[in-house]
This record gives structure tokens, C-alpha cells and sequence, in this order.
């Protein structure tokens, strides 16, 4: 192997060559560390500090050559006593802050390139994004589910924390807006309130296509500044698990779509003409298998496939500015936030793990539900926003019968065409075991429930009497999602927690750490954890690929309280 120079102790330091000092090499990233070889085994170890230079070592043969210069003598003389070592490479230092792209932590003025994911009805909670924005890291607030007035009162919390958006002076946080094929109105409400409140940042899901109202945020404010430079003050962030949708994001909007936004007010001239050159959003964040709504692929698989497609869509149009894709589902300890990087992820985000801790909107029954869970304790059971459609989310199985019950619903559903077909036997169960009340009572809980939210809901029900039996089973499923955020005891055994695989990865990687107490699930030291032991993993990584006998352990880093 070629070597650099010499690396030389100050007396008592000497290189590592045994396992424990291999693995105390690595644990501080932050070091300038150096790869040495011995010279008798030939085996590469690692120094630390010293006195790396750029002398050659030379063989003890050109030692006794008459020619060679004092100063080499001497140094050859070190050498030989075993004082100095061939160096094979430098390693300067390794920060969490630069793992990711380096672009993400400038557009949106975090120190780290890492989010926590929006998780509806607040669970991704105002206290949340607020911590974490406070910390360096990004954050969205789960505002599906809930209501405009709601979403705003959060965003007033936020706001009177973290201070209004003014460009790089608060921390940068932000919101999730999530298509609504049965409610457009509402998406476009919500649209309009980011609008109208500044938020700079809206990570949009769920989206199979582009709508006029993720279209209107995305391009709202773009202009040119005095160096004819296109400047965007709203970021799209697009949450996809499939190619087909990402390249709707990737590319401008189309034209159509964005003269009838100019012709009803909705974007200036200006806009849509500087629209046509740039894509809808500049940041992707692709979904694995994660909790809630997931095509369960994996993040191997799919992340090359998007990285390509944002790769030959940037040549297409001719991008100047960088595309970021960042990586979700299935990233719960240190090695899986270093491998997302090490596939090329621009940014990782993180949605299970934070859902156990303090600050999110989940109840301290359903937390400690979570904090048990192991890695297959999760599983795949009918979405109670898309029913009808088959679509599925991925939720804990582990101490709630939720799963079993909700296919028992839509087994139902796919097998009778109303409820007055169910079978009697049938029938009771459902009511006796799931709904715990007659069809009857469940009906009515059901009617006033959309009598407030979408009277042509109901209408539709009376004239369809699937439709009838479709939003009395929906509620039940609903309803569920806020018997875990409420901590409903006598409905523990019905609560639906989505939860990926994710959780069960961190439960096992935690165990026997701080992070056992639950008072110490905190959103910041969850993502600090991550991002510090994924700084040692990839430096252990980094010492493997030289050819250093890197120790399996040097990849584990422990939780640890950190600053
Ligand atoms: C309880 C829960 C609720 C979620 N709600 C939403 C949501 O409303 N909108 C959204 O885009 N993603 C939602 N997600 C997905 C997360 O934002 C994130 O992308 C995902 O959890 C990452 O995968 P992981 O669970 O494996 O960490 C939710 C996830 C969980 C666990």
C-alpha cells in the first residue's frame, strides 16, 4: 500500500492496532484520525493526534545508504526504533451537520439535514415541531385530520415560540397539507391558510397527481431578483412512494393548470411565467416502509429508482438549482440514518420514533404501547380515509386488536351490499365485540358526526346503502385513531397506532439506555442520537473501506444524553 509519510507519537501515544483502540478511534468522528501500518505485520491501524508527515519511510537498506541526507537518517533511525509509522491517509473531521446534502441545511436554514415527519391530528404537535426547530433540525406539524381553525391556533403556538418566518432570522419549520379527494375544499382551505400565514414550508401527501391548490402554494411569491436569479419563498416538500407521482413534482406545473390559476387571481402573470421553468418542488422526501399510509417498499430499492428519475428530469429541463431527495420509512437507529446517506439521501426523516416521544400528541398509554414494540409487531389493516379504495396503513399490532377488527369491518363491506345484509350472527359480533353498539346507535353517532362536517355525505348515504355502511365502518376507524391520542382506557384494546418497523428497530437498539425512561424520549435527543451515531457509523465505514479490521461493534453506538 502506498504510503503518505510518517506519522510519529509525541512519546507516549502510539497507534491503535487492537480492537478497543480501533473502536475508541471511532467513537469521536469530530477527530483528525490517521490510517498507519505496522511495519513488521503489515496490519493498518489508527492514530490519533501526533505528528503527521510528509517524509517518506524508507527501508532500513536506504537507512545504511551512505547518501541519505541526516535529516532522513534521523528519521529513519525513529522509525526503525519503532517511534514512527508509515501513514496511509488523513482523515479530517466528520460532522452529523455534513452527512446529507449540503445544500438542505442552506435553503432552509436548519444545522441539521434532518426532519421529523408531520403525523396527523396533531400528533406531529406544535410542542414538537417547536423543539425541534429550537434544535437545528426541521419539523412539520400534522395538521391532517383537523380543521382549518385548529391547524391555525397550532400555527399561532408556533409562531408566538419560534417568531413569524422572515427568512433566515427564525428557525425554519413546517405543515403538512394532504390531498383530500373527498373534501377539495378543505385542501384548498388549508392551502390558502399557509398562504395567508407564511408558512414557508409544506410537506404535501398523499397526492397521486398535482391539484391546483399544491400548485398555487408551490408557485405563490416565486419572482426574479436583481441578478435574474428565480427566487421561491415557498417550499414544497413532495412525500412520494412511487416514480409515476414523483415526476408530477419533479417537473413544472403544466401550463393548463397554471393559466387557470392566473385567470381566477390565483397567481400573477409573473408567477406563472417564471412557474414554467421550475419544478414544483425542489425537496422529495421518499417514503419506505414507514408507519401509516406505505407502498412497504424498501428503502434500498426505491431510493436509487427516485435518485435516477430526479437525475434524468434535471437533465430534461435543464435545472440549475438542486433537487433534494430525502429518506423516510424504516429509519430508527444510527446505521439506518447512515445508510439512507450512504445511497445518496440529501436529507432523512423520521416519523415512528418521535410519535413515543414527550412531545407528541399521543396519549402516555398508547406511548408505552409503542416503547414494547418489537420489529415485526406491525402490520397492515384497512386506511379509514380510503375504505372504499382497498387502500391500507401500517399500524402496531402488539397489545390492540385494532388490525384484526378493521379487516373484520372490510371483509364486511367487500362481502354485503348494506348492513341489512350482514348475516344476524354476523351482525351481533360486530356490534358486541367492534362497534359496542347496535348498527342502530352506531348509525346515529355517524349521522351527527357528518351532519357537522358534509351533509352530502349523508344524502349519499340514504340513497346508497353501501355508502351507509361504508361511513359507519370509516367511523369506527376514525374514531379509533383518537381513542389512542385521547387515552380512552376502555377502548385500549381498540386503539389504532400507526407505527412502521421503524419503532421496534429504535426499541431494540435502545434497550437498556437512558431512552428506557420514557421522560427521556425527547424528539431532540431521539434525532440527536441518530445523527451522532450515524456520524460514527459512516467514520467506521470510512476506516473499513481503508482496510482497518474495524471491530462489528464500532458500528453501535449507545444512547446517550447529548448537548
Ligand atoms: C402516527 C403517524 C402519523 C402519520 N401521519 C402522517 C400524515 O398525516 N401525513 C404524512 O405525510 N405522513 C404521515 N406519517 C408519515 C410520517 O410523516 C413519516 O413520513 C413516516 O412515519 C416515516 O417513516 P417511519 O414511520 O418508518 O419513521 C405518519 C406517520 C405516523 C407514524
Amino acid at each position: 500500500m502506498q504510503s503518505l509519510g510518517v506519522w510519529a507519537g509525541d512519546g507516549a501515544q502510539e497507534p491503535a492496532f487492537s480492537h478497543d483502540g480501533i473502536l475508541a478511534a471511532v467513537a469521536n468522528p469530530r477527530e483528525l484520525i490517521h490510517v498507519v501500518q505496522d511495519p513488521g505485520s503489515a496490519a493498518l491501524g489508527v492514530a490519533r493526534g501526533g505528528f503527521p508527515s510528509p517524509v517518506a519511510p524508507v527501508s532500513s537498506a536506504a537507512a545504511s545508504n551512505p547518501t541519505a541526507s541526516s535529516a532522513m537518517a534521523s528519521s529513519v533511525a525513529a522509525y526503525s526504533a519503532g517511534r514512527q509509522w508509515p501513514l496511509l491517509a488523513s482523515l479530517p473531521a466528520l460532522y452529523p451537520e455534513w452527512l446529507g446534502d449540503r445544500s438542505f441545511c442552506e435553503v432552509h436554514g436548519t444545522r441539521f439535514p434532518y426532519a421529523s415527519g408531520a403525523m396527523a391530528n396533531g400528533i406531529a404537535s406544535a410542542e414538537m415541531v417547536i423543539a425541534m426547530a429550537e434544535a437545528g433540525f426541521l419539523a412539520f406539524f400534522g395538521a391532517a385530520g383537523l380543521q382549518p381553525q385548529s391547524i391555525e391556533h397550532a400555527i399561532e403556538q408556533i409562531e408566538a415560540r419560534l417568531g413569524v418566518p422572515n427568512g433566515k432570522q427564525t428557525p425554519s419549520w413546517g405543515a403538512n397539507l394532504i390531498h383530500s379527494p373527498n373534501d377539495p375544499a378543505l385542501e384548498e382551505a388549508v392551502a390558502g391558510l399557509y398562504l395567508r400565514r407564511g408558512v414557508r414550508r409544506v410537506s404535501a401527501a398523499a397526492y397521486m397527481g398535482l391539484t391546483p391548490h399544491i400548485v398555487r402554494y408551490a408557485y405563490s411569491g416565486v419572482r426574479q431578483d436583481s441578478a435574474g436569479v428565480v427566487q421561491r419563498v415557498n417550499h414544497v416538500f413532495a412525500k412520494i412512494s412511487r416514480p409515476e407521482v414523483a415526476r408530477y413534482f419533479l417537473e413544472p406545473a403544466p401550463a393548463a393548470m397554471l393559466a387557470a390559476l392566473v385567470a381566477e387571481g390565483k397567481l400573477s402573470a409573473d408567477e406563472a411565467r417564471l412557474a414554467a421553468r421550475l419544478p414544483v418542488a425542489e425537496d422529495f422526501t421518499v417514503e419506505a416502509d414507514s408507519g401509516g399510509h406505505t407502498d412497504n417498499r424498501p428503502l434500498s430499492a426505491l431510493l436509487p429508482a427516485i435518485l435516477a428519475l430526479r437525475d434524468r428530469v434535471v437533465r430534461e429541463q435543464g435545472y440549475q438549482r438542486p433537487i433534494r431527495i430525502g429518506a423516510a420509512g424504516g429509519i430508527g437507529t444510527p446505521v439506518a440514518v447512515a445508510a439512507a446517506f450512504a445511497l445518496g439521501a440529501s436529507y432523512v426523516l423520521t416519523g415512528s420514533v418521535n410519535q413515543a416521544c414527550v412531545e407528541s400528541g399521543l396519549s402516555p398509554q398508547a406511548k408505552a404501547m409503542l416503547a414494547e414494540a418489537g420489529i415485526a409487531d406491525v402490520v397492515m389493516t384497512p386506511a379509514a380515509d380510503m375504505f372504499e379504495l382497498g387502500v391500507e396503513v401500517q399500524v402496531l399490532s402488539r397489545g390492540t386488536m385494532f388490525a384484526p377488527r378493521a379487516r373484520k369491518l372490510r371483509e364486511l363491506y367487500r362481502g354485503y351490499d348494506s348492513l341489512e345484509a350482514i348475516p344476524a350472527a354476523e351482525r351481533s359480533r360486530v356490534e358486541r365485540d367492534i362497534l359496542r353498539a347496535s348498527f342502530e346507535q352506531a348509525w346515529q353517532s355517524t349521522r351527527e358526526f357528518w351532519a357537522g362536517r358534509d351533509t352530502a355525505e349523508l344524502a349519499r348515504a340514504e340513497r346508497d346503502p353501501k355508502h351507509k355502511m361504508a361511513l359507519l365502518f370509516r367511523s369506527y376507524l376514525g374514531l379509533a385513531s383518537h381513542w389512542s391520542i385521547d387515552g380512552v382506557d376502555e377502548r385500549r384494546s381498540d386503539y389504532q397506532i400507526w407505527c412502521g418497523p421503524a419503532m421496534g428497530a429504535f426499541n431494540a437498539w435502545a434497550a437498556g439506555s437512558f431512552f428506557d425512561d420514557p421522560a427521556n424520549r425527547r424528539v431532540v435527543q431521539v434525532a440527536r442520537n441518530l445523527m451522532e451515531g450515524a456520524a460514527v457509523a459512516t467514520r467506521a465505514q470510512q476506516l473499513r473501506c481503508y482496510g482497518v479490521a474495524v471491530p462489528a461493534n464500532a458500528f453501535d453506538f449507545r444512547p446517550r444524553p447529548l448537548d
